[in-house]
């Protein structure tokens, strides 16, 4: 049954659907018609970046977090997690491999660790844009003032991670405590966005609690506020995590997006993530074929990848930074792509 079809050419055509409509695209679409469209979504990503997928290199550099969302392995209330950061030498250490290896960009992602104050995230900004001046540099270190994220940006920060996690008030307060609220996450957004970041938003497909109407509002809060990145991957429990028990996100249900989301923002810079790896031993490949065009290797030490454990079963643990990416270069090769050394800055 391809009785989906003229929705599919309409997304791809208008780049928006209604409410109603991403939620029968979310809820109703049959296998023929997902290969159709998912088809488009890898055709789009070709006109515009060819067979290279840009690489990110992150470095995760604490897992110190005063958060407490309940999805995540690392939030404050998980007193079994084996807490450490890196000293700014040792992320300058992950800078240089990465470079050798052909990163052009580094992430510095991290939970919300009181110890790395602004000053210091300054200080590292500047080392590292000073050390790697053709190399973008992005944050992903969570809610901040105004004046940080500005500071940040000032002293060289060219992108900024934030997932968004949900639109839906009601859906974010059961996934976060009271005390974070998804205004401040969406104030967040906006703010980078003024200050002149390349940001990036997103969400967990298959969250607990998650409807599809819930998703749809996500398109829907994407679109309004237009991101140069898009960060999407499956939920993954994490035992020791309020949501131990809970269902994982499916492949299925993240490649339909990754392509809902391809066919909206044709020129998104939108990962395959480790997620997506972790739930299928394919997955960042099928996520590439969807419509995918980055993906965001780890060069954090081998001494502390276990420790980053924001779920369960996180796969590329175990491997130096230089295996990670000649593994990808390698299984994107099998499949028609290569890892580009660029940058891959968003281009309007
Ligand atoms: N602290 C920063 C922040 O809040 O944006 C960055 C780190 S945070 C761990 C990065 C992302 O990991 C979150 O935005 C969330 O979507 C994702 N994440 C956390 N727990 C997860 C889980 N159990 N399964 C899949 N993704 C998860
Ligand atoms: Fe802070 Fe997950 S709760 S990074």
């Amino acid at each position: 049954m391809a009785e989906l079809r003229p929705l599919i050419d309409r997304l791809e055509s208008q780049q928006m659907l209604s409410k109603k409509e991403f939620v029968t695209l979310l809820t109703g679409i049959s296998a023929e018609d997902t290969k159709y469209l998912r088809e488009k979504a890898r055709r789009a990503a070709r006109k515009h970046f060819g067979n290279r997928i840009y690489t990110r290199g992150l470095i995760e550099f604490t897992n110190y977090c005063r958060n407490d969302c309940y999805y995540c392995g690392i939030r404050r209330s998980n007193t079994r997690a084996c807490r450490y950061r890196l000293s700014k030498e040792a992320i300058l250490d992950c800078c240089k491999a990465g470079y050798a290896l052909g990163f052009r960009t580094f992430v510095l992602q991290g939970g919300e660790d009181a110890k790395y104050s602004d000053d210091l995230m300054v200080d590292l900004i500047k080392e590292i844009k000073k050390s790697y001046p053709d190399c973008a540099l992005t944050l992903s270190i969570g809610e901040k003032s105004y004046e940080s994220y500005l500071k940040f940006y000032k002293a060289g920060a060219d992108r900024y991670l934030l997932r968004h996690e949900t639109a839906n008030k009601a859906h974010y307060s059961m996934l976060h405590p009271p005390e974070l609220k998804a205004e401040n996450r969406k104030r967040c957004l906006f703010e980078l966005k003024e200050i002149g970041y390349q940001v990036g938003a997103g969400f967990m497909v298959g969250a607990p609690y998650q409807t599809a109407e819930d998703i749809a509002e996500d398109l829907l809060f994407l679109k309004e506020l237009s991101p140069h990145m898009i960060g999407i991957g499956p939920f993954i429990p994490h035992h020791q995590t309020p949501f131990a028990d809970r269902a994982p996100g499916t492949m299925k249900q993240t490649l339909l997006v990754l392509g809902i989301l391809r066919l909206m923002f044709p020129k998104v810079l939108l990962p395959a993530t480790t997620a997506l790896g972790t739930i299928h031993p394919l997955g960042r490949e099928k996520g590439i074929l969807s419509g995918a065009n980055v993906l965001m290797p780890n060069l954090s030490p081998t001494t502390v990848r276990k420790k980053y454990e924001l779920y369960d079963n996180k796969i590329c643990t175990g491997d130096e930074a230089a295996e990670c990416r000649s593994c990808l270069a390698r299984r994107m090769q099998e499949i028609g792509y290569e890892l580009a050394v660029d940058r891959g800055d968003y281009k309007p």
